[in-house]
């Protein structure tokens, strides 16, 4: 906790994921309830994820409350003939502030690579969206002692070429791919471990000004009953929720922690 005092300088981020769930009218009938439900937690950012087809309509209800607009992906071209595919400049204009990028669902069920999150992050970045690029070893990875070696990887190669003064309003979400719709979240200290390494990571390869400003969120399995404990750890800067966002008053619980 005193650690947390002196490093903690970061504006926590609660985000909700809502990956392929909900149509427009139920999405916006849990956002617009979701703002009422959170409008008196301060000192934090929250935002949401809905699919594509729900972003201009969720877009409108959420219109001067304090919850933000995020994507789920993105593509790396502004336009194009890229069948079924959405572009930044597309996001930004129904609202979007945040976008979500190399989630680990995309990643195993899409073949993204770390070569396309680089190209994804850098179109986010030009478009003027804050991107959140997600990183997370598998339980193989994990138990044959790859888990550094891989988030090295991940995040490096995903921030390849770009400028230092280009990553100020970049986010990263650490998620153990165990861990996410699994009920197994890691432990606060197996998370904040992480964290840790990762803030070093930034450190070395882009200075202690970067490293020090940089959010990093916790995602997998995170509930109402283990959101304070994580946020109580010195290097954890909010929370990527997928299972328990969909629901306006658990998602509130999370996002209205109480934890410093
Ligand atoms: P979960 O998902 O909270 O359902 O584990 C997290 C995520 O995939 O972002």
């Amino acid at each position: 906790m005193e650690e947390k005092k002196e490093t903690g300088r970061r504006r926590p981020l609660i985000a909700g994921n809502w990956k392929m769930f909900k149509t427009s009218a139920e999405a916006v009938e849990t956002a617009s309830a979701l703002a009422k439900m959170t409008a008196s937690a301060t000192g934090r950012d929250i935002l949401i994820a809905p699919p594509f087809t729900a972003l201009q309509a969720v877009s409108a209800a959420i219109a001067g409350t304090g919850i933000d607009l995020c994507a789920q992906n993105v593509h790396w071209e502004n336009q194009g003939a890229w069948t079924g595919e959405v572009s930044a400049p597309m996001l930004t204009s129904v609202g979007c502030k945040y976008v979500i990028i190399g989630h680990s669902e995309r990643r195993q069920y899409f073949g993204e690579t770390d070569d396309g999150v680089n190209q994804k992050i850098r179109s986010a970045i030009h478009a003027g969206l804050m991107p959140i690029l997600c990183v997370g070893e598998t339980e193989d990875q994990r138990k044959s002692n790859k888990t550094f070696s891989i988030l090295d990887k991940q995040t490096l190669k995903g921030l390849e070429k770009l400028a230092l003064g280009s990553l100020e309003n970049l986010v990263i979400a650490y998620e153990p791919v165990w861990a996410i719709g699994t009920g197994k979240t890691a432990t606060t200290e197996q998370a904040q471990d992480v964290h840790g390494y990762i803030r070093g990571l930034i450190e070395k390869n882009f200075g202690k000004a970067l490293a020090k400003s940089m959010r990093i969120l916790y995602g997998g399995s995170v509930k109402p009953s283990n959101i304070n404990r994580l946020m109580e750890m010195p290097d954890i800067d909010g929370a990527l929720v997928g299972g328990a966002s969909l629901d306006a008053g658990t998602f509130s619980e999370i996002a209205c922690y109480t934890a410093h």
